[in-house]
């Protein structure tokens, strides 16, 4: 785990994670994910682990899951509940526990939306069409239609999931990073410009994961719409069979090399993420035993560390209350603290009527 600040540090120099070792109860953790189906073994090691880890050494944790991200950039979004009720069911198996974490959706907290309005006021065309990973996916839109209103300004919806509940400390990857800058620019701005210089929000800090991005098993970046993500809820025999067609190469020897051989490094990469190996021991151990070996070690390393979270995710899939029920209390509760939060601004804007 690496931490970075997203600008020049502006409190105590004290390395962050050390600062959330020492006094966990100083921070609140607020990050999500977007429903578009089950999570798969990229946000598991990119994120999901770090929130479990994060929220045992006693941070409060808050997860957004961003119905309204989904509809920036589809045509189509499926069933959205049936998506929204997946990722609920992957936070509780991997460890979020709901009596400590709160788990919200987007549209379920009016409050929060509504904050988007005087932050939008607050930031410019030109640094919107900046931030560079709204640019990415606008050309990845362009082709097929226009860019919509919600995906140019999403980065400041997302201001709002952070600074309705006062989150200060944000784990993202890095592809994140601008849109955590425009929180604290907007931030900044809300407080010079709405409220007197006083400090209604906060600038959140970004915790930044150091586990190094998996590939998907065709060797391209790991996504559910792609067919190449190991899904957390995936059984053992689907496991098996993804990784057994995963693309590889020529040579037979094996050996770490994340430049010239990404999709072997990637393979060796998740052996050791679920094994606490290292990448290196395992292609060792495997020498010149060639492109099978590694994925028979892969399947078992994968499925042996995934059993528990999977027989977890079992028995809460067929609880039929229990996902309505964390969402319940979740979105409840991210209500009442995007109530109060939208009537201070209300009160330092002299709105209050
Ligand atoms: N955009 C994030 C993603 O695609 C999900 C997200 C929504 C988020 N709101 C957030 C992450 C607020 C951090 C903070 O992964």
């Amino acid at each position: 785990m690496t931490v970075e600040r997203t600008s020049a540090p502006t409190a105590p120099s004290q390395p962050l994670e050390q600062q959330v070792r020492d006094h966990p109860e100083r921070f609140r953790v607020l990050t999500g994910d977007r429903p578009t189906g089950p999570l798969h073994l990229g946000h598991y090691f990119g994120t999901l682990a770090n929130r479990v880890r994060l929220q045992r050494a006693g941070v409060e944790v808050f997860l957004v899951i961003a119905d309204y991200q989904v509809i920036t950039d589809r045509d189509g979004v499926g069933d959205l509940s049936a998506s929204v009720r997946e990722v609920v069911l992957d936070y509780l198996a991997a460890g979020i526990d709901p009596a400590r974490a709160t788990i919200f959706t987007h549209s379920a907290v009016p409050a929060l939306n509504q904050l988007v309005v005087p932050f939008l006021s607050l930031v410019t065309v030109a640094e919107l069409g900046r931030n560079p990973t709204v640019k990415a996916e606008a050309d990845a839109t362009r082709a097929r239609r226009g860019m919509s209103g919600l995906l140019f300004t999403y980065p400041v919806h997302q201001a709002a999931d952070i600074l309705f509940c006062h989150g200060n400390l944000v784990p993202v990857g890095r592809d994140q990073l601008p849109h955590l800058e425009l929180t604290r620019l907007i931030a900044r701005r809300f407080n010079e410009t709405y409220a007197a210089g006083t400090t209604v929000f906060r600038e959140p800090d970004a915790l930044l994961s150091a586990a190094p991005v998996l590939l998907g098993t065709d060797g391209t970046k790991m996504s559910k719409s792609r067919a190449n993500a190991i899904a957390l809820g995936d059984d053992e025999d689907r496991t098996a069979a993804l990784l057994r067609k995963a693309k590889t190469d020529s040579q037979r020897t094996i050996t770490y090399d994340p430049e010239h051989r990404p999709e072997v490094a990637s393979l060796l990469l998740t052996a050791a993420l679920c094994t606490g190996r290292s990448p290196i021991d395992i292609a060792d151990e495997l020498g010149d035993r060639g492109a099978v070996a590694l994925k028979a070690l892969v399947t078992e390393a994968v499925n042996e560390h995934l059993r528990p979270l999977r027989q977890r995710r079992r028995e809460l899939a067929g609880d039929s209350t229990i996902v309505r029920h964390v969402l319940d209390e979740g979105n409840a509760r991210a209500n009442r603290i995007a109530d109060q939060t939208l009537q201070t601004v209300r009160e330092v804007m002299h709105m209050a009527y």
